[in-house]
């Protein structure tokens, strides 16, 4: 006998649970693209994405996946036999290294292991010792999907000036942009580029490219850029169909209408941090009781590296797999899959997405189901982990 029939529940990290409201305004017949509700709309949707970044500079948007937007950051940025920083961190930096040596673009990589977030004198160290700036560009995942861990952008923003470094600092905020705390202006991030599928709780599909004076300045020298890929137009087209480099991405941006007006104009920017602050505590003290004494553990030891949009965590041996496999048959949920971790201790790992559209219930319903979980399979684990995690919800 399955438990599993009823609502199914994704909890992977991204794409994340869809609001009914965004699946509904998509639903509707196809809008003209030259003029009306549309194109006004597309207006107020740039303005909207700016103040979701907290930054005054340009977006440029795309119909593409995070790889996308990976390219274009580095298309518009970048010559071919130009080198780039990437603070490896899990799996996400490395991935947009491949970008760049795909694109002839040499790299330089730090590797800070899959359980912490980047040590900042190491990559001042990497910084000073730049003497010729080589480096032009220090990239960063604000939060890598693989670990669950959240690096401290504002901290690099200040290694480099405090190494008088040119590099322009780049963030991938694609896992976790309206979930952590970001200010694009206040910590000095040159460029930042995320996509839909995540905190914006719209279908995957689009990528945004957001940039500042000094980034487009480095367009001027930049030999890999293309017609396709080009921020200038997309972000201040003198028609509308250069927003998009041909026909607009009609529905997804009625479904993006409708998420930022949750996010900014219902919920409120700061409440919806707070939100996926406490609900990220919560998941991280039900883990922290049910390893006492046990191997489980979370991924990253250190509470202020840690994301609240995504949580891995460990299990011994094989325990992890086998969970997630009897949540999915048993209870109706989909964990995510280990990534990025090294391969003897993938079978443990598993990944609780906690992005977007999730609220206290969802939250305690997956833990709950997790402890049902680990009891069922004799998955040995301290007690008290639902009552910590309650607990937290309840101090608010
Ligand atoms: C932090 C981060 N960067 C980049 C990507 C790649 O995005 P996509 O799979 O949409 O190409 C992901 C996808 O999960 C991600 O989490």
């Amino acid at each position: 006998m399955s438990l599993a029939n009823g609502r199914h529940y994704l909890a992977i990290p991204g794409p994340s649970v869809m609001p009914d409201r965004v699946l509904q305004a998509m639903h509707r017949p196809a809008p003209n693209i030259y003029t009306g509700a549309l194109v006004e709309m597309t207006a107020t949707i740039v303005a909207d994405l700016k103040k979701v970044a907290r930054t005054r500079q340009e977006v440029a948007i795309y119909i593409a996946n995070g790889h996308g937007v990976w390219e274009a950051a580095l298309c518009n940025t970048m010559s071919r036999g130009d080198t780039v920083l990437i603070l490896g961190t899990g799996r996400f930096c490395q991935g947009w290294g491949e970008i760049a040596r795909g694109l002839g673009i040499q790299t330089e990589v730090v590797d800070f292991g899959f359980r912490a977030a980047a040590d900042l004198d190491r990559v001042a160290a990497v910084l000073r010792g730049d003497t010729g700036h080589r480096i032009k560009a220090v990239m960063a995942v604000q939060v890598d999907t693989a670990s669950s861990v959240k690096n401290d952008i504002r901290g690099l923003r200040r290694v480099l000036d405090e190494a008088g470094h040119p590099a322009l600092l780049f963030s991938d905020n694609i896992a976790c942009l309206a979930v952590d705390e970001f200010h694009m202006d206040d910590w000095g991030v040159d460029v930042m580029v995320t996509g839909s599928q995540k905190g914006l709780m719209v279908p995957p599909g689009l990528g945004f490219v957001f940039f500042g004076p000094k980034a487009d300045a480095a367009r001027e020298r930049a030999n890999c850029v293309t017609p396709y890929w080009d921020w200038r137009p997309r972000a201040n087209p003198a028609l509308y169909y250069q927003h998009f480099c041909g026909t607009a991405p009609t529905h997804h941006l009625y479904g993006l209408r409708e998420s930022l007006d949750m996010i900014l104009h219902e919920e409120g920017l700061e409440a919806v941090w707070h939100r996926h602050s406490l609900l990220a505590r919560a998941i991280w003290a039900a883990f922290e009781t049910w390893g006492q004494g046990t191997e489980i553990a979370l991924n990253i030891p250190d509470p202020a590296a840690r994301s609240h949009a995504v949580t891995t965590v460990r299990f011994p041996g094989d325990a992890g797999t086998r969970l997630r496999h009897w949540l999915e048959q048993q209870a109706g949920i989909t964990l995510g899959i280990p990534l990025g971790a090294p391969e003897a201790e993938a079978p443990g790992i598993f990944r609780v997405g906690h992005m977007g559209h999730v609220n206290a219930h969802m939250v305690l319903g997956v833990l709950a189901s997790i402890q049902a979980g680990m009891t069922a399979l004799g998955i040995t684990h301290g007690s008290g982990g639902l009552d910590a995690a309650t607990d937290v919800i309840a101090a608010g």
